[in-house]
């Protein structure tokens, strides 16, 4: 029987504790610690007694291995063989933070924590506690999740008492993780940089680094009977709440119509995006969690786990959750849903791929819109379908004129008038959308309907804004700097600078599209450079 010893908690804010906890490690314990990412189990990397009792507590099968977190650079050339040039620029640009780079091992490091293979995966961590317990502890750590092997990873200290109380040494609480998947383990050791994990470094950020970086394949589609994993990990269940999940992948709105469907028996249990909510509560499902707006890649990796182990305390005998988009930024949460339904999925899309393009004037949007034309693609641009339905909607140009008196001039808009009033009055803004989104939607929607394009690229600077972005599979922002938007604009449309300026200080900045986009497109270099990238992005995804 498992001998079942006296969990301390200790609180990450307190010095004393910090300095517990690395005293506990130096003696060879085991102890739970916050980092960014998700909660680790952490002992003495280099004491092969205080990793057996990792694999103890975890219940771990001895075959996988464990990630060694550091705190400092010069820590790293102890633990590795050679450390390549890609990995000191993918150190420089992405640690402390989610990324592990998986090298060549030195001796220094016993077979149990690289579970006898000649490479180990090393992550420096950017959570502030993390890094205080490797220094207090004066040993880089092994810490692999604070789960029982199996389970979804702990993203609070609640979480990992439930897996871990009576099992180790203390537990040191440092509140929710931020980041909430594991780290991105990326191998550095053969060639081009290989993704083997994907989690909130993408493989686009490695690529911008490095120029290179592929992802492997068992990371969507799990292993093939018999294939040979190269990571271990690859081949546990994993990340598996005790009810089955039936997933259902799309787009937002195919998803959830599919969802909504199957739903209904007291004992589901329901992960969909809060702009379902309301319309699941018509179904009067009581088990049902927001995992964030359907846009919300952040808070799909942070809600997830917290989630998925929330359904364990409730009488819910299946899950039924939406998968958010699977593209760029979302990889790291879509796997995980993935692995926790056994890599099987309701494909709700219907054979077409709808690609939603955004981003700032002048920035480069219709270069993507006019390369997936020449690959087939339906192209409908929101501004132009706008412009049609100024000319020909006349019920949209009464309420317009109902809401804006005056704009209408003998049937036909004024224009610059509107411009003038909404351009500095938000609220006429919200009212002027409220009005041509519906009427724009509708007719993107009857374009789509009578086409038979597999693959549709929406060109729409307020794809969010408009909700439109939940009829898409993939959405991209073209970004590029101001300046050059700048230019751009004044020669297309003959405006002064100071307008040019005024119009593109009105629109979002990067970060608003690195928040709601699942891939970010940079037209930065020169022509040709952009358009080997937006060729790279349709081979990838379209
Ligand atoms: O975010 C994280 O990485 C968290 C926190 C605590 O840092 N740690 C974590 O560790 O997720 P763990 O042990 O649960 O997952 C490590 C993964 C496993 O899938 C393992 O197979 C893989 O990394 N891995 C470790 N060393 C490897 C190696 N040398 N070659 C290939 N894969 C390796
Ligand atoms: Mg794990």
């Amino acid at each position: 029987m498992e001998q079942s010893i006296c969990t301390r908690l200790l609180r990450g804010s307190k010095k004393a504790d910090i300095a517990a906890a690395g005293a506990l490690l130096r003696q060879g314990e085991v102890v739970a610690i916050p980092t960014e990412t998700v909660y680790g189990l952490a002992a003495n990397a280099l004491d092969e007694e205080a990793v057996r009792r990792i694999f103890e507590a975890k219940g771990r099968p001895q075959d996988n291995p464990l990630i060694v977190h550091i705190a400092r650079m010069e820590q790293l050339s102890d633990l590795v063989e050679e450390i390549p040039e890609t990995a000191l620029r993918l150190a420089e640009a992405f640690w402390p933070g989610p990324m592990t780079m998986v090298l060549k091992k030195k001796p220094i490091i016993p077979d149990r924590t690289s579970a006898g293979l000649s490479t180990v995966g090393i992550r420096m961590p950017s959570h502030p506690i993390a890094r205080a317990v490797i220094e207090a502890a004066g040993v880089p750590l092994a810490a692999p999740s604070a789960n029982r092997s199996g389970k979804p990873s702990p993203t609070n200290a609640r979480d990992v008492l439930d897996d871990m109380e009576g099992k180790v040494a203390a537990v040191v609480d440092g509140g929710a993780c931020t980041v909430g998947v594991e780290s991105t383990v990326v191998d550095m050791t053969r060639g081009v940089p290989q993704i083997l994990r994907p989690g909130a470094i993408t493989e686009e950020m490695i690529a911008a680094v490095l120029g290179e970086a592929a992802t492997d394949p068992a990371v969507s589609k799990g292993l093939a009977d018999g294939e040979k994993p190269r990571a271990p990990g690859m081949k546990y269940r994993h990340y598996a709440p005790k009810a089955p999940v039936q997933l259902f992948e799309g787009s937002p709105d195919e998803s959830f119509s599919a969802l909504y469907a199957q739903a209904g028996q007291s004992w589901d249990g329901v992960l969909c995006f809060e702009e379902y909510l309301p319309a699941m509560r018509e179904k009067r499902s009581r088990l049902v969690y927001s995992l964030g707006y359907s846009w919300d890649h952040a808070a799909h990796a942070r809600r997830l786990f917290t989630l998925l182990r929330r359904f364990d305390h409730t009488h819910a005998r299946r899950i039924l959750a939406q998968c958010p988009r699977s593209a760029g930024a979302n990889a790291g949460a879509v796997n995980r849903l993935r692995k926790a339904a056994g890599f099987s999925a309701l494909d709700c899309s219907g054979g077409r791929t709808v690609v939603g393009i955004t981003g700032r004037t002048g920035s480069g949007k219709s270069v993507l819109s006019s390369l997936l034309a020449q690959h087939g693609a339906l192209v409908l641009d929101a501004d132009a379908i706008y412009h049609e339905l100024l000319a020909s909607d006349g019920e949209m140009l009464v309420q317009l004129n109902a809401r804006f008196p005056g704009v209408l001039r003998d049937g036909r808009l004024d224009r610059p008038a509107l411009s003038a009033i909404v351009f500095s009055d938000p609220e006429a803004r919200a009212d002027l959308n409220r009005i041509t989104h519906a009427r724009v939607i509708a007719v993107i929607r009857q374009r789509i309907a009578a086409s038979d394009a597999r693959l549709v690229a929406l060109d729409v600077p307020l794809l969010f804004e408009s909700g439109l972005d939940r009829m898409c599979h993939i959405t991209v922002a073209v970004l590029t700097e101001k300046q050059v938007s700048l230019a751009r604009i004044r020669k297309r449309d003959g405006i002064t600078e100071e307008q040019a300026l005024a119009r593109l200080n009105a629109q979002p900045d990067d970060d608003f599209y690195a928040a709601h986009c699942d891939v970010l497109l940079y037209n930065r270099g020169t022509q040709a450079q952009f358009e080997a990238q937006v060729q790279g992005f349709y081979e990838k995804y379209c």
